[in-house]
């Protein structure tokens, strides 16, 4: 089969789902669509019953179909796209600014009336490799006069969310920030006393061999302990998805000069699926080849096929004897990386292959 390529396994996505669901039966789960948007695996989510965090109109019309709820978590849109959104039949979406109220308040009474909105809190996310605290959240001092202007726009405000950065590498990392989220409800409550609340948990669960999710799952539980009348949402995007893709590519050229590193470069590279490596995330390739002395390994540095540097990625071990042709593959390559992949340099990006299943 022709490289790069991402294969990926729709049961292990069904179980993941139910391994999410088992392991928090309070918490629903709406799958970050951002990290793959394969209609395969929307459509493996949805007949599991997963709900949906869209973050864009193209995310909203690729679930639309589903009938399932579906929350508009990024704050990040004009009037036009909340419009078509609410259209589409999401009900659900998220400010974290006082803009954000301005936008609401110019939808018609009716329209408003039927929009449940929640706030995104601004927390640590120091325990993440990706942090988004930088873009995104409020903090919860402006949360006070944020529900007054909401109540005087007449706006349903019906609860929070946080989230503690993607890869979070500490189940702690959960805990202060619920706490808080908890608090802030509270104060939602008090001001809007016949909705049903909303604690919406984010994503942020890593796909790491180190942490189990049941590692995440005692924190969250622990801290839902007591929590009444309120609906409980997770949004994991690379929790759910990142360990049932495997990434394929193939060596396309190496270079070896004197005593310096020999460089491999790949079919992808960072402007073709790879671009978390980059940013930090860990990854490790494995070469598939048949060896002849498999323990001879040597510090070799990885390069994407581009005619430009940016695509470096860095060192890896790989075989001594590693050659043109030769077929690596990388896992932990389902979130992130069909989806970040660019046409540059007229290069192909993976493509995401394997089974739906039935
Ligand atoms: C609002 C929101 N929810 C969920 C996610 C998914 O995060 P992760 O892939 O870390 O689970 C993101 C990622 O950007 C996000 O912004």
């Amino acid at each position: 089969m022709k490289t790069p390529y991402v294969n990926f396994d729709y049961e292990q996505l069904k179980a993941k789902y139910s391994e999410f669901r088992s392991l928090m039966p309070r918490v629903k789960i709406a799958y970050a669509v951002k990290a793959n948007s394969h209609p395969d695996v929307i459509y493996t989510l949805a007949k599991a019953g997963c709900w949906f965090d869209v973050a864009s109109l193209a995310e909203v019309t690729l679930t639309n179909y589903t009938g399932l709820e579906r929350f508009y978590s990024n704050p990040i849109r004009n009037v036009d796209m909340l419009l078509e959104a609410y259209c589409a039949g999401v009900r659900y979406f998220v400010i974290d600014s006082f803009d954000g109220i301005q936008q609401l308040a110019l939808l018609s009474d009716e329209v408003l009336s039927e929009i449940k909105v929640y706030l995104r809190l601004y927390i640590p996310n120091d325990s993440a490799v990706f942090a988004l605290n930088r873009k995104f959240g409020m903090t919860p001092n402006h949360v006070g006069p944020i529900i007054l202007a909401c109540q005087q726009a007449g706006i349903r405000l019906v609860g929070v969310s946080f989230h503690v950065g993607s890869q979070c590498l500490n189940p702690e990392a959960f805990r202060e920030p619920m706490r808080v989220a908890l608090g802030v409800l509270k104060h939602i409550k008090d001001a809007y006393p016949g909705e049903r609340m909303l604690l919406n948990l984010g994503g942020g669960f890593p796909a790491t061999d180190e942490l189990a999710l049941s590692d995440f799952a005692d924190v969250i539980n622990e801290e839902l302990m007591g929590v009444e009348d309120t609906d409980v949402v997770a949004e994991p995007g690379r929790g759910m998805v990142s360990a049932c893709g495997t990434l394929f590519t193939r060596v396309l050229a190496v270079k070896k000069i004197g005593q310096a590193k020999p460089i491999a470069y790949l079919d992808a590279g960072a402007y073709h699926g790879l671009t978390e490596i980059k940013q930090g995330l860990a990854f490790e390739f494995t070469s598939t080849n048949p060896q002849s002395r498999p323990l001879e390994y040597c510090a070799w540095t990885v390069a994407g096929p581009t005619c430009d540097s940016y695509d470096m990625l860095g060192d890896f071990e790989l075989p001594v004897d590693l050659k043109v042709g030769d077929l690596l593959t990388m896992r932990n390559a389902g979130a992130y990386v069909t989806e970040c992949g660019t046409r540059f340099n007229g290069f192909p990006s993976p493509e995401l292959t394997g089974c739906r299943a039935l």
